[in-house]
């Protein structure tokens, strides 16, 4: 399952927020990979958009190993980000040129 949808961010154009999971039973086959490249391929066919962005919870390694394999760079990072049961965690900011 995957997410995403085109907003602004400092005034460009973007596809932002893009988020996504894999069943625990189906990890590990390729299937992220396959995901991002087709949001990345939808993105593309889309008028004016230059970057995808996305927001990961900083402990997340798996998911921030996926995202720097695929081109996307820590932009920014953002602290108490989210908040879950009175618990806040950091996000980082990731963000790739297509
Ligand atoms: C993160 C997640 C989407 C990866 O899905 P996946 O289908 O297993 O990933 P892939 O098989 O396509 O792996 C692609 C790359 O991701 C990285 N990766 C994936 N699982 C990893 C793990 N457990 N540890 C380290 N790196 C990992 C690797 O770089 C891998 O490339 P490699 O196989 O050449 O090393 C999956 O673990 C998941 O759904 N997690 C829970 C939800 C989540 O965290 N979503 C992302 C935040 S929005």
């Amino acid at each position: 399952m995957i997410g995403g949808y085109v907003d602004n961010y400092k005034g460009e154009k973007v596809v932002k927020k893009i988020a996504l999971f894999v069943d625990s039973e189906f990890r590990g086959k390729g299937i992220a990979q396959m995901l991002m490249h087709s949001v990345e391929d939808w993105a593309r066919s889309l008028p004016n958009i230059k970057t995808l962005m996305l927001q990961v919870y900083k402990e997340n390694v798996p998911a921030i190993r996926l995202y720097k394999k695929l081109g996307f760079k820590v932009i920014e990072e953002l602290p108490a980000a989210v908040a879950k049961n009175g618990v806040e965690y950091d996000d980082y900011l990731m963000a790739k040129n297509i």
